[in-house]
């Protein structure tokens, strides 16, 4: 079986035969993108479609640097990009495949030729419910190929999709829809998930009201029977009566392509908002060059696409490339790993993306034996997103779904960032256990202290993109630029401020060490501690709270809550757990609540996590002088240790 990966130390370098098929196998592209980064990914955006070409590749204001545009002047379309321009060659190539999680129903194979004419009816379903270009259109569905149908169709009218990821409840659908404003939703009867059905016509249908939908479109996935309203069409019966060719729309560069909501410092997520040209061109050459994509590819990326990474991992960047997708609606150990093992090995996967939790469960189910079984022959590159990944858990990886041939791409980006910003290349490498790699080509990264100046080689500080930025960046937040320049912009000014700490490495490497603010990744998924607190506010007994992250052996972190209540009650904890999976969803969940009698603040009223985070751990809990009401500290001590 054929080696891609060579070992020299401790660190990892791509062999011959893998430095012989990649599209990036030398220092080349890295001088010849930062001595012109507009070159570079002009170049890029050539092996695309435009209707019209750009006539500026990339513009910055001087005195506020956080307006950028890519492409500017150019026309295009995402779905044009994904579907159309592979017809020629391509129709009969499957382009998707979905996993249903029951096994008694049939996987579902779809060839380029099948899903254009898909997207084609439902971009005309949309158009027959009134949505017209520009007009956001929320999708809340669980991951079944309607999803990318649905995607793809409103990026094919230019309309903006806004997903909000299935396991989120009524509550948190209702923050974004409020935000949004969108007039229209696509969700759902239900799905199966871990052998239940799951159902979420009705979580949608209490998300919408009292917001701006007028029309919900369900999917009838679960086939459950149920009766629908006025203003709610089934999927299937508006897309029997749709005609097969519907024109892609020629739309701007710098139109808004889709919103995404992420969770910030603040108590509310907020629209990540992408524009089309910069985003497909970033989701295209990132998933060419750091999954080193090729003709007949088969890509499975695990995250769901209510996140950014399935966005551009599971439908555009494998899309853009001519390449197969898996994606699969069910829990990776349901009803068991050898279903999902079976996956990669039926399917010849060539690519497996996913996250550090996921492996960490395999590491705990001991998966070791069973993944002997496979050979997974086509497997050439493993990858790893969304939180830091440790050297035990890298190296597990590596041997036991690698079975040591493999390189992994440890990629470090953000909703924010639309595509990959750090990774080793696999036919560059080093692939270093707990280091993500190099900033992309033709993008720039530094880690600064407090004050703005560059920190030396292997000390950590704070990670910075330099301009130009990537053609992927956020182009600003939904109704809310103010936020866009405080939370991004303000720190530094010049340089886009990502939230995350770091080190630079010789070689400027990147070793990640995690949020520096108030958000906490819980397996991978990104959730802010104000959050979770103001859904625990929101209990009639609750005077305040405050959350913070405490490490887990699977998840990373998760939520600890420290509550203050003006009365006691029997299980009020479990009313505070209930409260917070109905407000924002099961993911959110403290993992512990301690009722307290008070929390530990400074005299200006700030709540000093540091010292809850120490006394959680049974740590020394240091300097407290600031404090006002030293004497809770016995107190939560105590509480803490039962
Ligand atoms: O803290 C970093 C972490 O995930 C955050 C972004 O979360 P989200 O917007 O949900 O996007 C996740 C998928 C792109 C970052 O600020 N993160 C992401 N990838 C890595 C990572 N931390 C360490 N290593 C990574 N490879």
């Amino acid at each position: 079986m054929v080696k891609y990966v060579v070992k020299k130390g401790r660190v990892f370098w791509p062999s011959k035969a893998m430095k012989k098929i990649a599209w990036a196998n030398s220092e080349k592209i890295y001088k010849e993108a930062s001595e012109s980064p507009a070159k570079f990914w002009a170049k890029a955006a050539n092996e695309l479609f435009w209707f019209k070409k750009w006539h500026k590749t990339y513009e910055q204001s001087r005195l506020r640097p956080w307006n950028f545009r890519w492409f500017v002047g150019g026309k295009t379309n995402a779905c044009y990009n994904a579907l159309d321009i592979h017809l020629p060659e391509k129709a009969n190539q499957t382009a998707l495949i979905w996993i249903p999680e029951p096994e008694k129903e049939p996987d579902q194979n779809y060839t380029y030729e099948e899903l254009h004419e898909l997207v084609c009816k439902a971009a005309n379903m949309l158009k027959s419910i009134g949505v017209r270009r520009g007009d956001i259109v929320t999708i809340y569905l669980p991951m079944i190929p309607e999803l990318i149908i649905s995607m793809l169709a409103c990026a094919r009218i230019g309309a903006i999709h806004s997903v909000v990821f299935s396991a989120f409840s009524s509550q948190a659908l209702k923050t974004r829809l409020l935000d949004n404003r969108s007039r229209f939703l696509i969700t759902a009867d239900g799905y199966y998930r871990r052998g239940k059905l799951i159902k979420l016509k009705e979580p949608a249908e209490q998300g919408a009201r009292g917001t701006a939908v007028e029309k919900i479109i369900v999917v009838n996935r679960a086939r459950r029977k149920i009766r629908l309203k006025n203003n709610e069409f089934w999927w299937h019966l508006l897309m029997e009566e749709q005609p097969l060719s519907c024109p892609a729309e020629e739309l701007d560069s710098n139109s808004v392509m889709f919103l995404l909501y992420t969770s910030g410092t603040t108590g509310k997520p907020k629209g990540i908002i992408h524009e089309l040209g910069g985003y497909m061109v970033h989701a295209y050459l990132t998933a060419k060059l750091v999954f080193d994509l090729h003709e007949n590819d088969v890509m499975f990326c695990t995250a769901d696409i209510g996140w950014i990474t399935g966005h551009s991992y599971a439908c555009y960047g494998p899309l853009f490339n001519g390449i197969t997708s898996i994606i699969y609606e069910g829990s990776p150990d349901w009803p068991s790993w050898k279903r999902f093992f079976s996956i990669l090995e039926k399917y010849n996967v060539t690519v497996f993306y996913t996250a550090p939790t996921l492996i960490r469960m395999m590491v705990a189910n001991r998966l070791e034996r069973l993944l002997a079984r496979f050979k997974f022959e086509k497997l050439r590159i493993l990858g790893s997103v969304g939180e830091p990944i440790d050297e035990e858990t890298w190296l597990w990886f590596f041997r036991h779904v690698g079975k040591s041939r493999c390189p992994i791409v440890d990629t470090w980006w953000q909703t924010e960032g639309g595509g990959v910003l750090i990774s080793s290349l696999p036919g560059i490498g080093p692939f270093i256990p707990g280091v993500a790699g190099r900033s992309f080509p033709g993008v720039n990264h530094l880690v600064l202290d407090e004050g703005g100046r560059p920190v030396s080689v292997g000390k950590e500080g704070y990670l910075v993109q330099a301009s130009p930025f990537a053609p992927g960046m956020l182009s600003g937040v939904w109704r809310n630029s103010k936020l866009y320049r405080e939370k991004y912009w303000s720190q530094y000014h010049k340089y886009y401020f990502s939230g995350d700490g770091a080190y630079m490495l010789k070689g400027k490497l990147f070793r990640i060490t995690g949020r520096v603010d108030d958000v906490i990744k819980v397996a991978g998924h990104r959730l802010s501690t104000a959050e979770i607190e103001n859904a625990i506010n929101k209990h009639p007994l609750v005077v305040e709270s405050a959350v913070v992250a405490k490490l887990d052996k699977i998840k990373g972190n998760v939520p600890v809550a420290f509550v203050v209540v003006n009365k006691k009650k029997k299980n009020i904890e479990q009313d505070i757990i209930g409260l917070v999976a109905k407000e924002i969803g099961p993911i959110a969940k403290p993992h512990i609540v301690y009722v307290v009698p008070d929390l530990p603040k400074t005299r200006s009223g700030k709540i000093m996590r540091r010292v809850l985070r120490a006394l959680m751990l049974n740590e020394t809990v240091g300097d407290v002088s600031t404090l006002v009401n030293p004497e809770v500290i016995g107190q939560i001590e105590r509480i803490v240790k039962v």
